[in-house]
């Protein structure tokens, strides 16, 4: 691979070619697949280990019929994302998290996993390798996609014989379609995401297409999503299909622990954090539905949602709307601060940025 980036578009413009620019409006990213130039792929080996793994022009891949993430869901992804400074830097956020999380969701799944080393070196030279591709300053960011499958073949139910790490990447924006405005959630009352001693806590990819009929519904009716209800008592919140939540009542923020069916976001980490720092109250407990129609403000966290406030809930037929009575937009507030963070915008005093 040269180290000049090449950029897939065949009218390339000078200014494009010197500052390194793909060829396409910049303003009108969404969240959908903007085919890049380079994806990684490494291959397990026989002890468990992984191959070093290389750059490969972005495209299919090839994959047997009998494969064990096509035939039993053995596999795993992981969603980061790579901000491009305006003096041209590049910035990971806690991409080793991420990491830690592949390798947490490969034991449960009885896969093989990369180091923390290789997977964010990977992530490293995936990024550069589309350098172009980084949208850039304040027009969004590159989404980095990492993929851990079973790719040797099975017909009896069993572990793979043999994995693949691929890293894939896309341009992306606001990941709803209302932007960075309030969305519309609906409590979906039959479907469940998880159940306790599943695997609703790991990323594999058959927890989200378990979700697909609910949020197809719910998008059927105009909801831009559906909120997950835990599945013994049906009153606790869970997560939305793509990301976490958050209540705040009287200036205290709470949101679902962590337990077994709730996906830890990395985002959801951050937001605590960042919410303690600027002097909230954060609690990770059991929350109810009650208290989430009682809440001053909701909002979702997550690494493609970042922070997304939710304008109204909808539950057994009722309708509740926020924002109105709320004396401030915590949400507001904790995205400038995380996404100044992300950006390279404001100091970053907890070490969580990775400079490219
Ligand atoms: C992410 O936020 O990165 C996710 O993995 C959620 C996905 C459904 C877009």
């Amino acid at each position: 691979l040269e180290p000049s980036f090449r950029c897939q578009s065949s009218r390339k413009s000078a200014i494009q070619a010197a500052t390194q620019l793909a060829d396409i409006n910049w303003d009108s990213i969404g969240f959908g697949l903007v085919s890049t130039d380079y994806m990684y792929i490494a291959k397990s080996l026989k002890d468990g280990e992984f191959s070093e793994g290389e750059l490969h022009r972005f495209g299919p891949i090839q994959l047997s019929p009998s494969a064990g993430i096509l035939n039993y869901g053995q596999g795993l992804f992981e969603g980061l994302k790579a901000y491009q400074r305006e003096d041209g830097s590049i910035l990971l956020f806690r991409p080793e998290e991420n990491a830690l999380r592949m390798r947490l969701g490969a034991e449960r799944m009885c896969m093989p996993s990369p180091t923390v080393e290789h997977f964010v070196d990977a992530v490293k030279k995936v990024v550069v390798a589309n350098k172009c591709w980084i949208p850039p300053s304040g027009k969004g960011s590159l989404y980095i996609r990492p993929l851990l499958m079973g790719t040797g073949t099975v017909l009896g139910l069993a572990p793979a014989p043999e994995y693949t790490f691929l890293i894939f990447v896309s341009p992306v924006g606001n990941y709803f379609k209302e932007g960075l405005a309030p969305i519309n959630l609906i409590v979906e009352n039959e479907f469940h995401r998880a159940i306790p001693g599943g695997t609703g806590g790991v990323k594999t990819v058959g927890n989200y297409a378990a979700v697909l009929k609910a949020q197809s519904t719910a998008k059927a009716k105009g909801y831009s999503d559906v909120l997950y209800l835990d599945s013994i008592h049906k009153k606790y919140l869970e997560e939305v299909s793509s990301c976490n939540v958050f209540v705040v009542k009287d200036n205290v923020i709470s949101t679902p622990a962590i337990n077994g069916t709730i996906l830890p976001g990395i985002t959801r980490k951050s937001v605590i954090e960042v919410a303690r720092t600027q002097g909230f109250l954060v609690e990770e407990r059991l929350v109810t539905v009650d208290e989430l129609l009682d809440a001053d403000e909701v909002f979702c966290t997550g690494t493609a949602v970042v922070v997304s406030p939710v304008g109204s809930i909808t539950y057994l037929g009722k309708r509740v709307e926020y924002g109105k009575n709320a004396v401030s937009c915590v949400s507001g507030l904790l995205y400038n601060v995380l996404t100044s963070l992300q950006m390279g915008l404001s100091e970053d005093p907890l070490g969580w940025t990775v400079i490219i």
